[in-house]
């Protein structure tokens, strides 16, 4: 029971962070790089970073952000809970 009960949770943290991926490559990577590095747009890299999912829900309630934060807060608005956490993930492993 216990052995199945793993499995699915596993089979959970794959999904999310393939989801991760995705959700990255379409919606995030245009300004920050596909591999985090880019600081062209944002003026630093995402790559190294930590605490991605608290900045994230930072944009999402106006408590975190700089002077460009809007354009993070657009880029957030149609992503839910899960989509965050995924994307927030996949970005902490970037180096
Ligand atoms: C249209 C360009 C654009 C897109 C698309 C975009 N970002 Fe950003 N991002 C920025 C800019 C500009 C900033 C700096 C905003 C500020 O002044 O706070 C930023 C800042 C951030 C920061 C904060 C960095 C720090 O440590 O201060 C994180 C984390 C981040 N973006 C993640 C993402 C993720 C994840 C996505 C995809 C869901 C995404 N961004 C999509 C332009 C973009």
């Amino acid at each position: 029971m216990n052995r199945i009960v793993f499995a699915l949770l596993m089979g959970g943290t794959v999904l999310s962070a393939s989801q991760g991926m995705k959700i990255y490559g379409a919606k995030c990577a245009e300004c920050h790089g596909g591999d985090g590095k880019d600081v062209s747009v944002a003026g630093k890299p995402l790559a190294g970073a930590k605490g991605t999912l608290a900045k994230l829900s930072g944009y999402k309630n106006g408590t975190f952000g700089g002077e460009q934060k809007a354009t993070m807060q657009a880029s957030l608005a149609d992503l839910s809970d899960a989509d965050l956490k995924a994307v927030a993930d996949y970005v902490d492993t970037l180096k």
